[in-house]
């Protein structure tokens, strides 16, 4: 079934490939993204590369008139929910910009769903629910326990969704625990390029492959994994959105509540995605070990054989793909 789609935070990195992936799988999309993090460009490149137009609204998704207006005009079907703030650090700092934006953006937008009579909703939550994990790779019944005001917020909109999806069985509602995505479309024509200094380590090696910055500081090589660096599950962002196009179309009547895990189901320790990027670029990257940084696990990987089982997806590309994507893409 031909969806039109609406994309909350579609402009933003994940947001702007997952518009790519939905027009090529013959699906419409609109995108509400008040650019907090990231250009209208992005969606301009998505149109011309897929040959397909795409429906643009710079807005709020907490402002729950204008999701409901743009619901009708549209006529809206699915909605996939990835408006948010995302960097762990500043939510320490402004936890109230976080659980007021993360929240009521989810909570805006699933009201203006109900009013509109549109019942998919797919919400992009991540890893770093798990917490610490008692153990690796980590199924979708692990222990819940995020450690940060931002993991909190996608952990509470987590349990707010499971209330909302048993109160009316039209609901359909998945929510898909990101892993780390990493690397871009491999025309490079769609990049992950935050606004300000990077937090995470793809697009702070990719500063230092480019010659934008001098090293990449290692936040620790005494943690216990194989080389003592932080070992993560990477999956490449075209993989990643892949999976929510599955997610979308294997929803039907009767599906409720669903929640999987979105990862390739191996580790990297930052020196071994370091050593990728170089093999991948043919530059030598500068670093230099520093302490640990605060809030950090040694490990997080993925056991994603619920969504290889139910949602009939795998990923398809290798942390070197990533790689080179990522730089094709600078
Ligand atoms: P991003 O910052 O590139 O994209 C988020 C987009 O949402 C941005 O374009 C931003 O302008 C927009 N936005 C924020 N608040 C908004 C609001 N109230 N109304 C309208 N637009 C708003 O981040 P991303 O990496 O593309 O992340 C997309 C989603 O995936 C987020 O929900 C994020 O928490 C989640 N996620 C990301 C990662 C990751 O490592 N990138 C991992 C797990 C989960
Ligand atoms: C990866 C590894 C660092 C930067 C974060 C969020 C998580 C999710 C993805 C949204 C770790 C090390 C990093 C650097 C380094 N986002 N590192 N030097 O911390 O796994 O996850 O992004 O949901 O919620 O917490 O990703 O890319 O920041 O770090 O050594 O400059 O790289 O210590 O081991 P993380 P990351």
């Amino acid at each position: 079934m031909t969806e039109t789609v609406l994309v909350t935070g579609g402009a933003g990195y994940i947001g702007s490939h997952t518009a790519l992936a939905l027009l090529e799988a013959g699906h419409r999309v609109v995108v509400i993204d008040n650019l907090i993090n990231s250009r209208p460009g992005a969606l301009a490149e998505v149109e011309d590369l897929t040959g397909h137009p795409i429906v643009f609204v710079e807005g709020d998704a907490t402002d729950e008139k204008l999701v409901e207006h743009t619901i009708r005009e549209n006529a809206v079907t699915a909605v996939i929910h990835m408006a948010a703030l995302k960097a762990v650090g500043e939510s320490v700092e402004k936890p109230l910009d976080y659980y007021g934006n993360n929240l009521e953006s989810a909570i805006a937008t699933l009201a203006a769903m109900r009013t509109c009579d549109v019942w998919k909703f797919v919400f992009s939550s991540s890893a770093t629910v798990y917490g610490d994990p008692e153990s690796n790779p980590i199924p979708e019944t692990a222990a819940i326990g995020a450690a940060s005001p931002y993991g909190r917020t996608k952990e509470m909109i987590e349990m707010i969704i499971e209330d909302v999806a048993a109160s009316d069985d039209r609901w359909q509602i998945t929510s898909l625990r990101y892993f780390n995505p990493i690397g871009a479309h491999e025309s490079g024509r769609i990049a992950e390029s935050p606004i300000g200094k990077p937090n995470n380590l793809m697009p702070m090696v990719m500063d230092v492959a480019a010659g934008r910055r001098e090293k990449v500081l290692v936040y620790g090589n005494d943690w216990p994994t194989i080389d003592g660096t932080g070992v993560r599950d990477y999956i490449h962002v075209m993989d990643l959105v892949e999976g929510h196009v599955a997610a979308l179309e294997q929803m039907t009547d009767g599906s409720g509540y669903q929640v999987f895990n979105l990862g390739q189901g191996r580790g990297t320790s930052v020196l071994e995605l370091i050593a990728a990027v170089e093999e991948a670029t043919g530059f030598a990257i500068n670093y230099e070990i520093v302490g640990r940084r605060a809030g950090d696990i040694a490990e997080c990987v993925a056991d994603p054989r619920l969504a290889n089982e139910q949602l009939g997806w795998k990923t398809r590309r290798t942390t070197a793909d990533a790689c080179r994507d990522s730089w094709n893409s600078q």
